[in-house]
């Protein structure tokens, strides 16, 4: 059977990914995780332990990842410090994670030739003006706005150069704003539906017109395997699902969906750098890998995922204490 090493596969996407291979695939799965604040193991409990294997242990530690990587048939790379504001307040664990651990796994994959995959953000190419009908596309020069951003696109660059110097069998993706369960509850879909279930009205930086384009990581999950399994080695793929909405709409959403007042929501103080628009051109992915998202419409999925946070209390209550303590203190 193929073997897959799947980091950071105990975080939010990387959990969905291990779910849908385990459903569509017949891998067996090792993933590898440091187990931050972001990880819940619990997201894994469900799936068959004569398939899923979880290693505990550090991206950047060569001792710990050249075993892995030597004995597995592929790599794909979710492991992050993933979250924006929290790079503002201190960036250093995004140089560690998101700069050397990329580099020390890309090193292991070319010293054994080990077929790799670099999950990635949009984020890297910077922000769009609103109503502007550009969106982003494969040739979109990078131009990140914040510590998170930027260091996403110094490991994109670092997988680049990997495949034009050393010949690394690698393919990068570019994905927009995920959604979906297991998710955790410092992100703003989450933590909205989770505060309105606690009885406190959603938090929507500045105005709340910034946009995001929305998927649900299970279509995600989807475009990453059918570019692990058909996508040409060297090239990039943006990953999008035509969801474009602003922040407004959807807290007023998910607000109706809670049965809430649509207005019942508060403006706080702006995140500073924020991005204003984010869009994903994905017809190279639609085009050249006959990829389609099998979540038609955005409100669909987002009820879905309010319904899983209304059921899955137990899985997000640990964190939820410690996480609004920290945006308190950061005014937001
Ligand atoms: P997440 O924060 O939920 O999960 C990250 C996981 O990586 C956690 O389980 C954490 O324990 C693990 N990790 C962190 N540092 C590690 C280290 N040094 N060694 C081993 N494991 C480590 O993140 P996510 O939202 O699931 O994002 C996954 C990937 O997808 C990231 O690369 C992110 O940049 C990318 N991405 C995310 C989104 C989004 O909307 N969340 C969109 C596009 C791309
Ligand atoms: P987030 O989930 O942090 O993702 P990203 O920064 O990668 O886009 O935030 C999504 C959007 O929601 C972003 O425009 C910031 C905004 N936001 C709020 O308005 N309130 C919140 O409480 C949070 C966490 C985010």
């Amino acid at each position: 059977m193929r073997k897959i090493l799947v980091t950071g596969g105990a975080g939010f996407i990387g959990s969905n990914f291990v779910h849908h291979l385990i459903l569509n695939t017949d891998y067996l799965v090792t993933v590898l995780d440091k187990l931050t604040y972001a990880a819940n193991p619990r997201s894994l409990e469900s799936l068959p332990h004569n398939r899923v294997r979880l290693v505990v242990g550090d991206i950047c530690d060569a001792a710990v990842v050249d075993p892995l990587v030597a004995e597995t048939d592929i790599v794909v790379h979710f492991a992050a410090e993933s979250h924006n504001d929290n790079s503002l307040h201190d960036p250093r664990p995004f140089l560690d994670t998101n700069i050397v651990g990329t580099y020390t796994l890309i090193e292991a994959a070319r010293r054994y030739s080990t077929r790799f995959h670099h999950v990635s953000t949009d984020e890297v190419y910077g922000d769009l003006e609103l109503g502007d009908p550009q969106r982003f596309t494969e040739d979109t020069p990078y131009n990140p706005s914040s510590p998170y951003s930027s260091t996403k696109a110094g490991s994109d660059l670092l997988v680049k150069a990997w495949i034009r110097s050393f010949g690394l069998q690698a393919t990068i993706s570019n994905c927009s704003n995920n959604y979906g369960p297991y998710q955790h509850v410092e992100k703003f879909i989450p933590r909205q539906i989770t505060n309105i279930l606690d009885g406190v009205r959603p938090k929507l930086y500045g105005s709340g017109a910034n946009v995001r384009d929305w998927i649900h990581a299970d279509d995600h999950s989807s475009a990453v395997l059918r570019i692990i399994e058909r996508g040409r080695i060297g090239e990039t793929y943006l990953i999008g699902a035509d969801g474009e909405m602003s922040n407004r709409d959807v807290v007023s959403l998910i607000l109706k969906a809670l049965d809430q007042p649509k207005d019942a929501f508060d403006l706080v103080a702006d995140r500073p750098g924020h991005d204003l628009r984010y869009a994903i051109d994905s017809s190279k992915l639609r085009a050249e890998l006959e990829w389609v998202p099998a979540y038609g419409r955005f409100e669909e999925g987002l009820e879905a995922a309010v319904e899983w946070y209304r059921s899955n209390e137990d899985w997000w209550r640990p964190q939820k204490q410690a996480t609004e303590a920290k945006y308190q203190e950061q005014g937001q």
